[in-house]
Parts: structure tokens; sequence; C-alpha cells
């Protein structure tokens, strides 16, 4: 009984203020803790707590972040309706081991009269970048203060964001910022459904199709691994298999290369390949991804 006690991980502090978590880190520094940090939009689902265990790490501190940031939504896209159950979110976060968890207010990050942006350009405008313009900017302005307040020495992303955290990478290369960026593999449903938040909008006959999203990676990986070298053959096949799912409307298939994002012709011309894909399914836009490296 004493040793559970002892064990038992202190409470998850939550706070709004940016000042509060600088005084908390600083803390944390000054005794030696190293510091783990995972920005979310809240919706926490099991790849987000997912992060926050791989965070946790030996012995280092863990601050997430719960912010809905409206940068990075375009006109008409989901904002008003993005999913926000805080006090399930706060719950799930604390059972998985944050130590503080940061709720910005929005005038915080974004003061009267903000103009300042951030840009990756030939990252950013390509793949979800054109079809949903100005969001990586919106994700590189926001996730740079985020970094800023926290200083993390750990900042963890999820490889369902594939070009997420091809973008931040970079970010953090070319602005010289002290935080290692750390991926952690996409949680799939027991179908193969990549975990997202925006699953919450399917109906139950959507949520059957979205499968059609990891059925086409799985093709493309059997075709890859069978020696195909035409990207676009490997597209094809991701296609053939969307065919037998009518509700799903594709956005995008893609054969890139996984670190620059530049489109790629023959399946052998990058030392690792990325098979990006994007689809609507009723009211939700889907996105998924497979990583390979031909031998
Ligand atoms: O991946 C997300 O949830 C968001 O894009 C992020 C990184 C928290 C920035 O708002």
């Amino acid at each position: 009984m004493r040793a559970a006690i002892a064990s038992r991980a202190p409470a998850m502090r939550r706070t709004t203020s940016p000042a509060r978590v600088r005084d908390a880190v600083a803390r944390w520094r000054a005794g030696g803790k190293a510091v783990a940090f995972v920005p979310t939009m809240g919706a926490i689902h099991a790849g987000h707590l997912s992060l926050v265990v791989r965070a946790r790490g030996t012995g280092r501190r863990v601050v997430a972040s719960i912010f809905v940031n409206p940068l990075q939504f375009g006109p008409g896209e989901d904002f008003g309706r993005y999913p926000r159950p805080i006090a399930r979110d706060r719950r799930l976060l604390a059972a998985a081991g944050v130590d503080l968890l940061w709720e910005p207010r929005a005038g915080d990050l974004y003061p009267d009269g903000h103009r300042t942006r951030v840009r990756v350009p030939g990252l950013d405008e390509v793949l979800e970048g054109a079809s949903r313009p100005g969001h990586f900017e919106g994700v590189t302005t926001v996730v740079l203060k985020l970094l800023d307040v926290v200083t993390p020495d750990v900042l963890w992303l999820g490889q369902k964001d594939a070009q997420q955290a091809v973008v931040l990478e970079r970010m953090v290369r070319d602005l010289l910022l002290p935080v290692a960026v750390k991926r952690a593999p996409t949680v799939r449903e027991p179908d193969g459904l990549a975990l997202s938040s925006r699953n919450a909008y399917l109906s139950p006959a959507e949520r059957a199709q979205a499968v059609a999203l990891c059925r086409g990676l799985e093709a493309a990986r059997e075709s890859l691994e069978a020696g195909e070298r035409s990207a676009a053959g490997v597209k094809r096949r991701v296609r053939a298999v969307w065919r037998g799912f009518p509700l799903v409307r594709e956005d995008y298939v893609a054969v890139v290369d996984a670190r620059t994002l530049a489109p790629v012709r023959d399946t052998r011309g990058a030392r690792r390949l990325l098979v990006a894909v994007a689809a609507a399914v009723g009211p939700a836009r889907l996105i998924d991804n497979l990583e390979w490296s031909p031998r």
C-alpha cells in the first residue's frame, strides 16, 4: 500500500497562463528534469495518449496543451464544430501521466492586432497545403508560440500527420530551435482505421467505409513490396481499392519523397517514400499515409 502511494504520479496541474507554464518548466529544469511536450487540439484519443506515454520516457516531465487553433482552419472548415470534450480530455491526459496541461486562451496566443506568421515554403503548400491553403501557416505559427513558452527538450508528434511533422521538423531546424522532434507511429482501430478526432463525424455507414484509406495503403505496400517501380502504378492500386467504397471521395493520392515531399515517379528514386492519401468520407476529411524504404 505504502509503495503504491509512493509511486503514484502527482496530480496533473492545469493552467491557462503562459507565465505559469514558464515557471513550472524553469523549476523542473532547475531540478535537473528534462521536459517533453505534446501539443494537441483536444478530442483526445489513444493516438494522443501514446504520445504522452512515450513523452514520459525515463523521468521526463510532460507538458501537454489543448488549443483548437483558429489560424489553421480555413473558411468553411470545421473550426466551429471541432469536438471539445474538455472534461474527458483532462481526465484522459491526467491518467496517461501529463504533469501540466496548458489550455491557452486565444487572446494570449493571438494578442490584439497580431500579424506575425511563420511559413515553410516548398513544404507547406503541397498535399494538405494545396487542399487547405494557409493550414500549415496556422500550424507553424501556433507551434512556434507554444514552443517559445514551453521550451521543451523534446516535441512529440504523430506520424498520422506526416506532412505536419516534416514541416515542423524543417521549421525547428531552420530556426535553430533547441528541441528534438520525435515522431510516434500512427495508432489504429482494430480494422486499421487511423485514429483521428475527426472520426467522430462519421455515421456508422461512413465509418464502415473509412477503412478504404488504410486498405488502399495496404494495397500500395503490397505493390511496392512486389517491386512496383512506377508511382503511377502504386496510385492506381490505391484507387482500385477505393472504387469498392462509394462513400469515399478522393482528395489526393500522392507518392512523394518522405523528406522533401517532392513527387516521385520512380519508387526507387527516393531513400524513403511517403504514400499520402486524403479523402472525404461524408462530412469528415480524413488523411493517412505509409512510409516505405526501397531496399
Ligand atoms: O496536430 C494537431 O493537433 C495540431 O495541428 C497542433 C500540432 C496541436 C497545432 O495546433
